[in-house]
């Protein structure tokens, strides 16, 4: 048991976005990027529990209340598995846009779960934060899938076996895999995007997924990049979820056209990624990928142009009691 005078006063967490699915890699697949994310902050503070959570960069408009906010949520996780009642605040400074598709419930639960254990004495491990972690993403999505939590917790290309805990595996990176991302400034709710999916697939899609999936494991084993290309596509859930993305067709095909080897949807979107060989190409499928949201649906978007995120959540500052 650690003293309680022994432990910091606060620990600030950056955990970063993450793009989720990949193609054919629904709930299985995620990636860190190395920015956006979010940061939390927690404090010891006088009282038991969750004594205060503030947010910023939300627009005022992400629950403050602690049973419904995802951080929070996470948080409480560690103190559970911890056994303690210890008084803390909780900061969240969200960069991550809202129901943008890039994981942004999930990076909050994250920081806040990495946040709480190292407040606390530092003595969960990784399967045990991201279970922390998911209490919080479930509010989110309404779901139990770790395929954005995992990344942002870890960093790196994951593949996440479902389960009571959920599996990571680490997927190799090539090494000269550069992500575009481009948000189109909408939104759309993962609950809702997930509703629209249905309970069941058709048999023919069903092998059509799994072997996409299969076939890009081993050409990111083998940076077969023809196998890649061949393999970034989801038969399941995007061809449903395209309809909430205006202009999807025509940005996607827009990447491609840039030299793209891969693109699709962004975890359930409205976020468009495309993987590329270089950061040339990257940065060429990013803004090809914003100037076709602009002629095709009127739509402002941001772009990012990043590396795999190898790190994921990391202690940016403690502070001594
Ligand atoms: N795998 C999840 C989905 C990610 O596609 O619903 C949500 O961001």
């Amino acid at each position: 048991m650690t003293r309680r005078d022994a432990l910091p006063g606060a620990v600030r967490v950056f955990a970063p976005a993450s793009v989720s699915n990949l193609g054919s890699g629904f709930d299985i697949f995620g990636l860190a990027l190395e920015s956006p994310g979010d940061e939390v902050v927690v404090r010891a503070a006088k009282g038991t529990g969750i004594v205060s959570l503030s947010m910023t960069g939300d627009g005022g408009r992400v629950p403050t209340d602690p049973a419904r906010n995802a951080a929070a949520l996470a948080v409480q996780g560690v103190m559970d598995r911890l056994g303690t009642d210890a008084g803390v605040a909780i900061e969240v400074r969200k960069g991550i846009p809202l129901a943008s598709g890039l994981g942004g419930s999930a990076a909050s639960a994250v920081a806040g779960a990495v946040a709480a254990d190292a407040l606390l004495g530092g003595s969960l491990d990784r399967p045990a934060l991201l279970e922390c972690a998911m209490i919080g993403e479930r509010k989110g999505s309404g779901a139990n899938h770790a395929d954005n939590a995992a990344p942002s917790l870890a960093g790196g290309f994951v593949l996440v076996l479902p389960g009571q805990p959920p599996e990571m595996v680490a997927l190799p990176t090539p090494a000269d895999l550069v992500i575009a991302v481009t948000h189109p400034h909408t939104e759309v709710q993962t609950l809702e995007a997930r509703m629209i999916l249905g309970d069941t697939i058709p048999l023919a899609a069903g092998i059509q997924q799994w072997g996409n999936a299969a076939g890009l494991v081993a050409g990111l084993f083998t940076e077969d990049w023809e196998l890649i290309a061949r393999c970034l596509c989801d038969a399941v859930a995007e061809p449903v979820r395209s309809r909430l993305v205006p202009g999807f067709e025509r940005v996607r095909a827009s990447a491609l056209e840039a030299g793209a080897v891969g693109a699709g949807l962004s975890g359930s979107g409205p976020t468009i990624f495309a993987l590329c060989r270089g950061r040339g190409v990257a940065e060429q499928a990013a803004a090809a990928m914003a100037e076709a949201f602009r002629e095709e649906a009127g739509l402002a978007s941001d772009t990012v142009v990043s590396r795999v995120n190898e790190v994921g959540a990391r202690i940016l500052e403690i502070t001594s009691r």
